[in-house]
Parts: structure tokens; C-alpha cells; sequence
């Protein structure tokens, strides 16, 4: 079975084509960080705009990829939610339009499901259960992943993800957007013990996080006094060394409760050198397997997104014509019975 994957839940348009024997055929993704980085962050009516534009051409370069015409899909899968509003629905409107005039079984797809499923797509041999620490810009939370739609969110972010603290950062050193890169460049020549910034919740026993005082604090720092090349090397490198302490403190208080031996690090943050090191670190030390999967299917992608839609049509699952899309959807409203 081909299944067409199609994801616009925020500011990356992206295709795919997954077939359940072959995997992965083709996938395309078009980030619009270029346009945002004027106005320092997504503008969401703009990237409803941008998804309607590129969305065709996207198709179309991975039909060719895979070899394929429209004629050679069995099925239709699109992120449903969460996301921006806007964006979703230009997604989610194209996916439709391709089911209904072709009479294909489609089916709306949780955006983290597809994100914790993501490994699958360079790492076909992990096997369940799991613990996934997903941290992107806009998530950060430790899920159990027992099996295919079974997921217990076992802590979260309860305002600002880590990707934010990172990018805000950034910003007050005017380093641009997204600023997670740059911030972690610069720190590798500063001091990590420079500022003892706080390392939020660490000392409450659930898995749960929170960057906005975070946020605050780092701020506050920043505007004592204009810094020096060096001050500003020192923040990067202590903010990121408390941001890569405080998620391995809870990740490893999530290994030790579970007693998963497999961890999975995925988003955007996951790049990141030192929060790799780190969470290596941690793992070995508890015997426990840790699994990055390829940058390319850690960040916002279409493949993920047709996997689990594989997964899901195979299930028997479909969706009749009505079209609607959650913003705001928790991931455990998804989970089979
Ligand atoms: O998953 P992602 O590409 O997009 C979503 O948020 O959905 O994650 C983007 C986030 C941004 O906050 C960016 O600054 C951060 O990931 N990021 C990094 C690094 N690379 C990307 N943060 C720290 N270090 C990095 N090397
Ligand atoms: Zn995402």
C-alpha cells in the first residue's frame, strides 16, 4: 500500500510517499524560516499563504522521486493537529481534495504520533516499548511509547519549550532566528559555570518542565549591561549547559521509573551537540540504548507523518469526508482502544 503523507502544521510544507514493504519512497520539505526570520518568529497568516504555494510543486517533486503518478496512491494520511489553525487546514483541504476525487481512504494524523514514530523510518529493527524525549520549538515532553497508538505523555513543558528558551536567547544576544544553532556555536567559546542559571523543577519529583522563569532570568542577565563578545559566549554556553542538565536530570528520572532499556531523543533541539553528549552519558550509565534518529526525520517532515498513516489504514482506520482540524489535540485521545 502507497500512502500519500502530507504535513503543514506550522512553518515547513512537506510530501511523502511510504509504502509498507519498501518504506520510505520519496519525501520533500519546504521550511519557511527564511520568510519568518524578519519578523523574529512564525507569522502564521503567512504561513498559510506560503503552504497554498508550495504545496503543489511539492507533490509533484515527489511523485517524480518515487516514480509515481497520483494513480499509484492507495491512501491519503495528513498531520490533523496540533498546530497553527491556518496552516492545518491547507493541508488537511489538499489531502481531502486528493481522497475524495479519487475515492482513497484517508486518515488525520496526531503531529507527535508521527514525531515518536519517526525512528521507525531510519531504524525499522527498534522494537517497543520506548522512552521518547521530544524537544522541538515547540514541545518538550517525556513519552512512554509502549506500542503503535498506545502513548502516555509522562511529563511536559507547562509554558515555554525548550526550543524557545534556546531561540529567545538568541535573540537577546542578536544572534536571529531560529536562534538554537548560533546559540550553541557561540557557546563553544564561552564558560558553562560562567552564570548559574536556574535548572527549573529539578527538584520536584514529576517529569514535568518549565522554561518561561527560565526565560526571565536569562533576560534579566542580559540586560545588566551591554556585554562583551566573551559575556555574550559565557551566557550561550551557561544558558545551554542548563537547559542540557535539566533535560537529562528528568529524562533520567523518566528511565529510571519506566524501566524502558531504549530512548529515543527527537525535534529540533535534539541537534544539539552537548544535549547529546549528555543523554549518552546518562544512558550508558543505565545500560540503556539511545536511538537520534536522522535530522531529517527529528524536524517537522511528511514521512513520519505517512508512516503512521500506513500504520493507521492497515488498522482499518478512516475518516468519512467531513473535514476538520485540532489545533489543540492531546496526544492520548489518539491511542487505540
Ligand atoms: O523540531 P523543530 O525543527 O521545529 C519545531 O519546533 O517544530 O525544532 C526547532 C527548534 C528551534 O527552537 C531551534 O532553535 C532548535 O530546534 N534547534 C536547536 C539546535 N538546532 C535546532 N537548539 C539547540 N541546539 C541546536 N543545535
Ligand atoms: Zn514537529
Amino acid at each position: 500500500m502507497h500512502v500519500l503523507g502530507v504535513e503543514s502544521s506550522c512553518d515547513e510544507t512537506a510530501v511523502a510517499v511510504y509504502e509498507g514493504e519498501k518504506g520510505l519512497l520519496a519525501h520533500a520539505v519546504y521550511s519557511q524560516v527564511d520568510m519568518h526570520r524578519f519578523y523574529g518568529g512564525v507569522v502564521p497568516e503567512l504561513a498559510s499563504r506560503d503552504h497554498i504555494q508550495k504545496i503543489i510543486p511539492l507533490l509533484n517533486k515527489t511523485l517524480a522521486e518515487a516514480h509515481l503518478t497520483l494513480d499509484g496512491i492507495d491512501g491519503v494520511a495528513y498531520t490533523k493537529g496540533p498546530g497553527l489553525m491556518g496552516a492545518l487546514l491547507v493541508g488537511t483541504l489538499f489531502a481531502h481534495g486528493i481522497a475524495w476525487s479519487r475515492n482513497l481512504p484517508i486518515v488525520g494524523i496526531h503531529h507527535l504520533e508521527g514525531h515518536l514514530l519517526a525512528p521507525l523510518l531510519s531504524m525499522p529493527s527498534l522494537a517497543f516499548p520506548f522512552l521518547a524525549l521530544l524537544v522541538s520549538g515547540g514541545h518538550t515532553q517525556l513519552i512512554a511509547v509502549f506500542e503503535l497508538g498506545r502513548y502516555q505523555v509522562l511529563g511536559e513543558s507547562l509554558d515555554d519549550a525548550a526550543g524557545e528558551a534556546f531561540d529567545k536567547t538568541a535573540r537577546l544576544l542578536g544572534l536571529g532566528y531560529p536562534g538554537g544553532p548560533a546559540l550553541a556555536k557561540l557557546a563553544q567559546a564561552g564558560n558553562p559555570s560562567a552564570f548559574n542559571f536556574p535548572r527549573p523543577m529539578i527538584n520536584r519529583k514529576n517529569l514535568d518542565f518549565s522554561f518561561s522563569g527560565f526565560k526571565t532570568a536569562v533576560a534579566q542577565q542580559i540586560a545588566k549591561k551591554p556585554l562583551e563578545r566573551q559575556e555574550a559566549a559565557d551566557v550561550a554556553s551557561s544558558v545551554q549547559q542548563a537547559i542540557v542538565e535539566t533535560l537529562t536530570i528528568k529524562s533520567q528520572r523518566a528511565l529510571e521509573k519506566t524501566g524502558f532499556k531504549q530512548f529515543v531523543v527527537t525535534g529540533g533541539v535534539s541537534a544539539n551537540t552537548l544535549l547529546r553528549q549528555s543523554l549518552q552519558k546518562m544512558a550508558s550509565k543505565l545500560e540503556v540504548a539511545v536511538y537520534f534518529p536522522q535530522l531529517e526525520f527529528c524536524t517537522d517532515n511528511a514521512a513520519m507523518i505517512a508512516l503512521a498513516g500506513y500504520h493507521r489504514l492497515k488498522a482499518g482506520q478512516r475518516e468519512g469526508f467531513s473535514v476538520e482540524v485540532k489545533p489543540r489535540w492531546e496526544l492520548e485521545d489518539i491511542n487505540f482502544d
